[in-house]
């Protein structure tokens, strides 16, 4: 922070006209909150709140708060929380990443508006720490990421349940009749047992390890269990050392750079995680001005192989990954692949951070570079007549014999279409088709859902078919499994190719060559975009700015006023 300039409470001062009343009037109010003029003085973190009843994940965050309020005051600041929209995955509709972006505003603006020298975001399930980074990007205000933690799996009967892979797991055993009703009601009891995210490398655990690898979290904290007394201690370290990022001038626009975003990528290659995450990641870079493209993810996905046996990949989950040495492990096997110049919110550069080896390494949950779990990386992106800007399989999670094939497309208008159709008895399919669904995707009216896992169709199921290739324009949850093609841009609903496969269609998909196309001529496919009618724009309010300024899966689903 240069000395000149405002510091606490005299920084973003209201405009009245007159700077000394408006100092005058702001102190004499947070006096009225019981503050010491002295406590005034100080310099001020701001701690963004994101508790609420609507998020089961986040259920503990007054508690990390205190313990961030506990490190603030330890570095001589002044804590302040403040709340701001908070996202629980499983109570939005219709999907929660509609409102990643407003969350980000939310953030970005109130970072910006409100008197702080520095900001501790705490957040945790899937879409709150993207927006938060996201908003932290743009404010370019000194801010730490500080994440809920994962749940933990709790024994049931013998094994352990986490969601939300077991979630899924035991929906397709209640499906094809292998559980029935009074099962599936307990399991839904022992499914999440504790505060904190889900508790595999989905989303969250996905967006965690990625904000440390970014360096905008500290050092180990991605995967300490959300009820570890490390948890807290975690979050009074980052309330500490938020103040000094603040003193130090150490900005996100420091910290996510070009070489940290592909810090960031090969983290997310290495983990195994969540085909989510490459439109977050995207989103965030793109808040800092720094481009992902689908080719350059293949290119690091062939060089970096899969280290971390994590459900749905693997077997394992986040408590165990922490036990296994966690983040400065899988760093350390990382290495000679990493960019270690680049600097995180500890104030040491990576290079520094990992001139300290690890106290222990599991290596049945992190595995050394010459025994990978896989080869190749997690994630790999496809193009073709059907995908012109990409699309994504998780390669790691999918089927690998399904990988090279053709098939006859089986068709889903709409989300509405598949929910009535896909059990019907009478559907025509064959294990070999490939299930098609369109109008899923970010310009649909459906917010681009976790849609893309579609169910296998029950008569099949109840054949016992585990997995099947099906393809779409939505996402997946990063808990999820199968051989799916997500992201398929341009999607439907903007008139991309997808729009226009019709049932029978043959359709070839190659992981080999990274390709997907629909096998149907020019001339039929110009026929077919002759007809084509956009879904309606909204009359008013957030739908509406949604609707005007959404952008592509290939470019993070961030709106275009917003990109840097
Ligand atoms: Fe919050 Fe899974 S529902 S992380």
């Amino acid at each position: 922070m240069a000395d000149d300039t405002p510091r606490g409470l005299r920084r973003n001062l209201t405009n009245y006209g007159d700077a000394g009343f408006a100092i005058y009037l702001r102190r004499s109010f947070a006096r009225s909150m019981g503050y010491s003029p002295d406590m005034l003085d100080r310099p001020i973190v701001g701690i963004a709140q994101t508790a609420s009843g609507f998020n089961n994940c986040h259920r503990h965050v007054p508690e990390l708060v205190e313990a961030v309020k506990r490190g603030v005051m330890h570095a001589g600041g002044l804590p302040l929380e403040f709340p701001t929209i908070s996202l629980g995955e499983i109570f939005l509709n219709p999907t929660s990443l509609v409102f990643r972006n407003l969350m980000s505003i939310d953030t970005e603006e109130m970072m910006r508006a409100q008197p702080m020298d520095a900001c501790v975001l705490i957040g945790g399930c899937d879409k709150t720490v993207p927006a938060q980074l996201m908003g932290a990007a743009s404010a370019d205000i000194s801010a730490i990421q500080l994440v809920t933690g994962p749940m933990m799996a709790m024994p049931y009967r013998g094994e352990r349940l986490g969601a939300c892979t077991d979630c899924r797991r035991f929906w397709a055993k209640y499906r094809a009749g292998e559980v029935d009703d009074e099962g599936i009601h307990e399991v839904e009891g022992n499914l999440a047992t504790t505060a904190g995210t889900c508790a595999v490398m989905g989303t969250a655990s996905t967006m965690a390890c990625i904000a440390e690898a970014l360096g905008m979290a500290l050092p180990d904290t991605a995967a300490i269990p959300a009820v570890h007394a490390d948890r807290l201690r975690a979050a009074e370290a980052s309330g500490r050392r938020a103040l000094a990022l603040a003193r130090e001038g150490l900005i996100p626009s420091r910290i996510i750079t070009p070489a940290s975003v592909r810090n960031a990528l090969r983290v997310l290659l290495a983990i195994g995680g969540s085909t989510n995450a490459i439109v977050h990641l995207t989103a965030v870079a793109g808040r800092r001005g720094i481009g992902i493209s689908l080719e350059e993810l293949n290119r690091l996905s062939d060089e970096t192989p899969v280290l971390v046996d994590l459900k749905p990949t693997g077997q394992h989950y986040m408590q165990d990954f922490h036990a296994a040495g966690g983040m400065q492990a899988l760093l350390h096997e990382l290495r000679d692949l990493l960019e270690l110049d680049c600097i995180g919110v500890s104030g040491e550069t990576l290079r520094e951070r990992l001139e300290r080896t690890p106290h222990y390494v599991d290596r049945n949950v992190i595995r050394p570079r010459s025994d990978p779990f896989q080869n190749v990386g997690g994630l790999a992106a496809l193009f073709g007549s059907l995908a012109p800007r990409g699309a994504i399989i998780k390669r790691s999670a999918a089927d690998a014999r399904l990988f090279e094939r053709e098939g006859r497309a089986v068709v889903f208008e709409s989300l509405e279409d598949l929910a009535r159709r896909i059990d019907d008895p009478s559907l025509d399919v064959t294990p070999e088709d490939f299930l098609v669904l369109k109008n899923a995707g970010p310009c649909s009216t459906t917010g681009m859902p976790e849609a893309g896992y579609l169910p296998i169709p029950r008569k099949l199921a109840q054949q016992g078919l585990k997995d099947m290739v099906r393809i779409s324009d939505a996402r997946m949850s990063g808990t999820a499994y199968g051989t799916v093609v997500l992201h398929v841009a341009p999607d439907a609903a903007s008139g991309g190719p997808l729009a226009f496969v019709h049932e029978g269609d043959r359709i070839r998909l190659s992981v080999r060559e990274r390709r997907l196309d629909l096998l149907v001529g020019a001339e039929e496919m110009a026929r077919r975009r002759a007809g084509f009618v956009p879904p309606p724009i909204p009359a008013r309010g957030y739908a509406r700015l949604y609707a005007e300024q959404i952008l592509q899966a290939d470019q993070g689903c961030d709106f275009g006023f917003l990109r840097g």
